[in-house]
């Protein structure tokens, strides 16, 4: 079957067509079109999303982009066999676009229609890329507003067994990269910035540079790992904000005068990854030891990060676990994973109930901005 989804969760507006087929037992997917427009350039000056700025812009370009999915996917509204839309948890005021558009066009086109749990989208952003999921699986999603392990036993059958008390791993890289000056979105700037870091303490001219050596040894750049020994799978993301903080004007006010600024921006960005990945990784394990999954699985926006996917990769190895992640074009907020979570949900398969697909079921979806998995 085709099925048109629509994400417009939180501050990218996007639209996919994809084929499905083969059910629970051979679930085979095909994108045929995956547009996305991102607003990252209204927000930036920002340092983070503004809802109704996203909201506006939101509107301004849904219809848009669903012309232009249907067009690059070749095909045309009466060839679309469903609709599913993201309808939370997310910004209330971005939601409401997807929404609201993906109900009237359900009504114009006499299409049926069902509402996505974005986060269910995440997880089943894997199955887009990777055959042979079996269960249970144990999923580690990480994206800018949550931060949380799920083991999946079934289709739509979900349990949480851990997740953040106060900031997502996403919402730490991105507030730790502003108090750092590196714009929005946080995670791709810190992680490259520590990829420049690998390259300095690579560079045998830099050990020479004195300051360099300054900060190598007296200045030994470390954080916490926040509630890496705890006993449960929770995680606390916050307090390494105000660790960075401490650490960034210390760097800069006791090493002083023309100290190369970059150098400790660097260091630090590689720390912080570091610290975050550290943590994220260690729980995955301990769930690894206590659950027995049969897959493992990363998905959301800080999938995308490499050097959580190089340490999961490595850690897990010895239990001879697949480690299963999205191909990048699916981590961070993109609606070809919202249309294969609709597949499954249509076939009833889904934590939000696969029963929408009644006569009228435009009437039936709401947005729920704190809709749970
Ligand atoms: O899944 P997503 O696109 O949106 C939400 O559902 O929240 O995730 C966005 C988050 C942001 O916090 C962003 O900084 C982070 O994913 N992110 C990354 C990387 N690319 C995006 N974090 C670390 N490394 C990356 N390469
Ligand atoms: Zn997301």
């Amino acid at each position: 079957m085709k099925i048109l989804g629509i994400e417009t969760s939180c501050d990218d507006t996007a639209a996919a067509v994809i084929e499905a087929n083969g059910g629970f037992s051979k679930p085979r997917f095909s994108v045929l079109s995956n547009t996305s427009y991102s607003q990252v350039a209204i927000h930036k000056k920002f340092g983070g999303i503004v809802p109704n700025l996203a909201s506006r812009a939101h509107l301004e370009k849904i219809i848009p982009t669903i012309k232009e999915t249907l067009r690059v996917a070749k095909t045309k509204p009466d060839k679309i066999d469903l609709i599913a839309v993201t309808r939370g948890p997310g910004l209330m005021p971005s939601l409401l676009i997807g929404v609201n558009t993906a109900r009237a066009l359900a009504y114009a086109w006499k299409k049926p229609i069902l509402g996505v749990n974005h986060i269910e989208g995440h997880i089943f952003s894997n199955w887009l890329t990777n055959k042979k999921i079996e269960f249970p699986a144990l999923i580690l999603i990480v994206s800018g507003g949550h931060t949380e392990l799920v083991l999946m036993r079934d289709y739509g059958k979900y349990k949480i067994i851990g997740q953040t008390l106060d900031d997502a791993a996403g919402e730490c890289f991105d507030k730790t990269a502003r108090l750092l000056g590196l714009g929005f979105p946080g995670g791709p700037a810190i992680a490259q910035l520590a990829e420049q870091w690998k390259s300095e303490i690579r560079n045998p001219k830099s050990e020479t540079n004195p300051k360099y050596k300054i900060l190598n040894t007296k200045y030994q750049v470390k954080l916490p790992r926040p509630m890496i020994n705890s006993k449960d799978y929770n995680f606390s993301f916050s307090g390494l904000k105000t660790a960075v903080l401490y650490l960034y004007n210390d760097l800069n006010t006791d090493l002083n005068t023309d100290l190369n600024t970059d150098l400790n921006t660097d260091a630090l960005a590689a720390e912080i990854q570091s610290a975050i990945i550290d943590v994220l990784a260690v729980k995955t394990i301990k769930a690894v030891e206590n659950f027995n999954p049969k897959t493992v699985m990363i998905c959301g926006g800080v999938s995308a990060n490499k050097k959580l996917r190089e340490e999961m990769a490595e850690k897990i190895r010895p239990y001879k676990i697949p480690l299963f992640v999205p191909d990048f074009a699916y981590t961070t907020d993109n609606a070809a994973m919202i249309s294969a979570a609709g597949y499954f949900s249509a076939k009833g398969g889904s934590a939000s109930g696969g029963n929408y697909l009644a006569k009228n079921s435009w009437k039936k979806i709401e947005a729920d901005a704190n809709l749970k998995l």
